[in-house]
């Protein structure tokens, strides 16, 4: 039999940590898989996407769409267009998207419509918050998906009340984990005075560790204005280091925001630069999905900006808290964290957080 091909496809920056793990254990496949590399271009500044297919070693994309910013009519529309192309030429017979951005919503679309199966990498998570993209996102990919791959139980319950087939869901565990613990073997073989902002962790001692990308924090002028003031007052605490995305750059130039100066601002950081600073903090806020787990995985204590979380295993299982905006659940829970002294909380991990979910995935896409 002709080996099966696959295109996997990555776009934004939470993509290419999830495609790492796969790509490297496809490689160990070659006689049952051939795979090509799409990469959207959702996200293109050299900080938000080459220097990570640097970092994790993924091979050069096989077809660069380049659709860039624009509204989310216009970016999944660009990626629409691009990838049906591709199909045409390539004529996969799987398209395997992960996570929950445009990208993965727009070209599962095109695979589904094209009759190409569909493998959904951290499929079944719901936030309920059908305003958040992401979570749109979600539910329609997961709508039309062949192949559900999870992370946590959460998802399985999720999927079954949702209608899909027992017997299309995959509980393998989680590639970011599996990227996470790759990185982290990598780092502890390197010198840490390489990087960047090692200097300034010895100069700090303890400090927390920021970030906030998602709409309804930074886009809204009230909800950034009162994180910022939440964030300076920790500041005068702990020490905050804040690694700032491109839309949170903007939004505070905009507004005018200034904050604490003991705040250190940084731009968005490469992943082991990232890892190096965040796996030392004595405590991590922030609204992004891929921290909450990676915190839960090294027992660093997290404290997420948002209502609510499509990740409830990191809270029930791990060290996440969810403090959403208000100034005095926020305050409450860092004081909770600082006062109790430990540096990290006890460390327990999530059923198959144990760095083999791309192999049981590569497994599963063997069999099908
Ligand atoms: C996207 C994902 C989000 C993910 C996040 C991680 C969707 C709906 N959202 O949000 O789930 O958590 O990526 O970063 O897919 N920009 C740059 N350079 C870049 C990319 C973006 O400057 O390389 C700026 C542009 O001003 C752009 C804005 O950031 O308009 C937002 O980018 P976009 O891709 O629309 O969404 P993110 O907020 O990054």
């Amino acid at each position: 039999m002709p080996p099966k091909s696959i295109s996997i496809i990555a776009g934004a920056r939470p993509n290419f940590m999830k495609i790492a793990p796969i790509v490297r254990e496809l490689d160990q496949h070659t006689a049952a898989i051939t795979y090509r590399l799409v990469h959207t271009g959702q996200h293109y500044d050299r900080e938000m996407s080459e220097v990570f297919f640097e970092e994790f070693g993924i091979p050069k994309p096989d077809h660069h769409l380049d659709v860039g910013s624009g509204s989310h009519a216009e970016q999944t529309a660009r990626i629409m267009v691009g990838f049906e192309r591709v199909c045409e030429t390539d004529n996969p017979d799987i398209v395997l998207v992960v996570g929950d951005v445009n990208s993965t919503l727009a070209c599962a679309i095109v695979a589904k419509k094209k009759g190409i199966r569909v493998a959904h990498v951290e499929a079944g998570l719901r936030s309920g918050d059908m305003g958040m993209p992401e979570e749109v996102n979600r539910v329609v990919t997961d709508s039309i998906t062949d192949y559900f791959f999870v992370t946590e139980q959460s998802a399985v319950e999720n999927l079954a009340r949702e209608g899909h087939p027992e017997e299309r869901i995959y509980f393998v565990g989680h590639v970011m984990i599996d990227n996470l613990f790759h990185q982290i073997a990598k780092l502890k073989s390197m010198d840490a005075s390489a990087f960047a902002m090692t200097r300034l962790k010895h100069e700090l001692g303890d400090y927390g560790v920021v970030t906030l990308h998602r709409p309804s924090n930074v886009d809204d002028e009230i909800a950034l204005r009162g994180l910022s003031e939440v964030l300076s007052e920790t500041a005068q605490r702990l020490p905050l280091v804040f690694s700032v995305h491109p839309r949170t750059a903007n939004a505070l130039r905009n507004f005018g925001i200034v904050l604490s100066d003991r705040i250190c601002l940084t731009s968005s950081l490469p992943y082991m630069e990232f890892l190096n600073l965040w796996k030392d903090a004595r405590l991590v806020l922030t609204d992004s999905g891929g921290l909450q787990e990676e915190t839960t995985a090294l027992g660093v204590p997290c404290i997420t900006l948002r209502d609510n979380t499509e990740r409830p295993v990191t809270v029930s299982e791990g060290t996440n808290v969810l403090a959403g905006r208000d100034p005095e659940r926020i305050r409450a829970a860092v004081s909770r964290i600082l006062d109790s002294g430990a540096a990290s909380t006890e460390l327990r991990r999530p059923r198959f957080w144990d760095g083999r979910a791309a192999q049981r995935i590569v497994a599963v896409l063997c069999e099908v």
